[in-house]
């Protein structure tokens, strides 16, 4: 099943609960929720409060992209959060296994995230067959409104193949600049889950539905 992940990144801050109830009977959507610390990316967004806030109020599971140098101190500090699906960047941990189990306890789905330049042979088998979801950025993390970077779509197939060979259940979701021009083409390479900001909460009428609409039509 295909789903889209609203980046509530790009939403109006201001007026979160008016954005939430727009997407609110919208099906299969998942929330993403980019928490930032100011020095694994260079910028700030949620934090503790706002995101117990945020999903106690949704009926959508909610989504946690991590980009801090931390990643441990937030998987603890954000058990009772209600998040459904926590995911870690590879690039934060010396032992993504270790922190894999820990979030295992705490969260129905566990993530890990590659950026754009990280050598993906590093990822091990071993990490892979114990994630539920594989998040590929295909953007530097850190801001919306990017350009998608197009070499993400060999190693959107590259890992595609190599979970079909190997028989693992992660979800393949894919980050970063991405709209109606180059979403189907995303799916078509093997992505379950897109995640978009710009695209979606930019529509000047707020027709949030028309556009994560137009990132599902074949
Ligand atoms: C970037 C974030 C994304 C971001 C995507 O670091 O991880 O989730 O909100 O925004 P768009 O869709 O505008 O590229
Ligand atoms: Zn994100």
């Amino acid at each position: 099943m295909k789903i889209i992940s609203p980046s509530l990144l790009s939403c109006n801050f201001l007026n979160i609960k008016s954005e939430l109830d727009i997407l609110e009977n919208i099906n299969n959507l998942w929330l993403h929720l980019d928490i930032m610390d100011g020095h694994f990316v260079p910028n700030l967004t949620f934090g503790h409060s706002i995101i117990h806030k945020i999903t106690k109020y949704t009926k959508h599971p909610t989504d946690a992209h991590l980009m801090v140098t931390n990643p441990q101190f937030y998987i603890e500090s954000l058990q009772t959060s209600g998040i459904f699906n926590i995911t870690f960047h590879f690039e934060s941990c010396n032992n993504p296994k270790e922190l894999i189990f820990l979030a295992k306890k705490h969260y129905q789905s566990v993530g890990i995230s590659i950026k754009p330049n990280t050598d993906i042979d590093l990822l091990s088998n071993d990490v892979l067959k114990n994630i539920d979801l594989l998040l590929i950025m295909s953007v530097e993390p850190g801001f919306g409104g990017q350009k998608f970077i197009q070499k993400s779509l060999d190693k959107i197939k590259y890992f595609d193949n190599l979970r079909k060979k190997n028989n693992f259940n992660f979800v393949i979701q894919v980050d970063g600049g991405i709209d109606d021009n180059n979403a189907q083409k995303i799916f078509d390479e093997g992505a379950d889950n897109l995640v978009a900001g710009s695209f979606i909460f930019n529509e000047k009428n707020n027709d949030y539905n028309k556009q994560i609409h137009k990132l599902l039509i074949e």
